[in-house]
């Protein structure tokens, strides 16, 4: 028997129609739409602000177009892997709450935790059930509500983030195509720089930690920008070497958006021009383990089969890696009016 490869076969995303701007965030803290886009590279951020509206409601959005797109029936689903940091609550899974939402009856579900690299390694994952031959249709959803984890009264971590989510079909082939190779590292030495302070068990909710913004994101950021540009750069030299890649034959990087001047430094670092990474952080902002697959939605029609693609994140953990897939199917007429 052939050798199974898992290739992604269909992509769907969705973004609320809320959107902050860097005007607006100048009116809540002492920031400005100059010193935003110099230093972090967002004009806007899309903030699903309805109240009792979570994260799932964000993954069925972008789920239900995947769905559409790839002509799936329900029933053929049988895993969702949902990487978020926000889940609709502690318990249960998001995954559950998304496969009630899309009538799936077959499916295995979970969650997956590995912050802002969730979506690379949900890819991983899902890649091996696909491998092994049980699985044959896999909707791995990276989602994030990061507007619900946000202090808006710190203009070190609010004007970074926005809300989004985006799905990807995986499905198995025999051909050469889709998650060719994976390197993804964790390091826990990275907590104190990147967490949220309470909520978990060391440290339940009280009226303390309310009013002291613990439910929120604390980022030292200058610490993490550097390992961030380090890591990611790492990875992809690494990936592309062992795979032989150069930077002739790489088509595309899909970096994590969390900042413009790590993208620029991770491009540099690769010798690769901005034709070739795929950039969307002026509209979105740091949307998470959503970054990797609203890339891939956003740029989709520009995909050809076989392109080469190296996909990077960095990450709370701290968590990061690169993975190299074969993109699997040329672009067809969808459109993202579709959901
Ligand atoms: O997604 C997970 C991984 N996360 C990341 O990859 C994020 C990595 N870190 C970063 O992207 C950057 O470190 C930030 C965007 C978070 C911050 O940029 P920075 O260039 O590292 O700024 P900084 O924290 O070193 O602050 C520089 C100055 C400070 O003022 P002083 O102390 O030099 O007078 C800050 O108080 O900028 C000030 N500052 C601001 N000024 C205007 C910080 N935030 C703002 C703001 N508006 N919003």
């Amino acid at each position: 028997m052939k050798r199974l490869n898992a290739v992604i076969t269909g992509v769907g995303g969705y973004v609320p129609d809320y959107i902050l701007t860097n005007e607006e965030i100048s009116r809540m803290v002492d920031t400005n739409d100059e010193w935003i886009m110099t230093r972090v590279g967002i004009k806007e951020r899309h903030i699903l602000n309805e109240e009792g509206l979570g994260t799932s409601y964000m993954a069925r959005k972008a789920a239900k177009q995947l769905m559409q797109r790839t002509g799936s029936n329900p029933d053929d689903i049988d895993m969702v892997i949902v990487a978020t940091t926000t889940p609709d609550y502690p318990f249960p899974s998001t995954a559950s709450i998304l496969c009630e939402k899309l009538g799936l009856k077959n499916a295995f579900a979970f969650d997956l935790q590995a912050a802002c690299s969730g979506f690379l390694y949900a890819l991983e994952t899902a890649s091996n059930f696909i491998r092994a031959g049980r699985y044959k249709k896999i909707i791995i959803v990276g989602a994030d509500k990061m507007s619900s984890i946000t202090n808006y009264t710190d203009r070190a971590t609010c004007p970074l983030f926005g809300d989004g989510a985006a799905a990807c079909m995986l499905e198995a082939t025999e051909e050469e195509l889709g998650v060719i190779d994976s390197l993804l590292r964790t390091d826990g030495k990275g907590l104190p720089f990147l967490h949220e302070k309470a909520g978990g068990s060391v440290c339940p909710p009280s009226y303390f930690t309310v009013d002291n913004h613990m439910h929120c994101v604390y980022q030292e950021g200058r610490t993490v920008f550097k390992y961030a540009v380090s890591n990611m750069s790492d990875a992809c030299n690494a990936i592309a070497q062992r795979n032989h890649l150069s930077k002739e034959t790489i088509d595309w990087v899909i970096p994590h958006q969390a900042n413009m001047r790590i993208i620029d430094a991770v491009a540099h670092r690769l010798e690769l021009p901005h034709e070739k990474i795929m950039i969307n952080i002026e509209r979105y902002g740091n949307t998470s383990a959503a970054t990797l697959p609203l890339c891939l939605w956003d740029f989709e029609q520009k995909l050809k089969k076989g392109d080469n693609i190296i996909l990077t994140a960095f990450g709370a953990g701290f968590t990061w890696g690169a993975i190299y897939l074969k993109w699997g199917y040329d672009a067809d007429v969808c459109t993202k009016q579709d959901s």
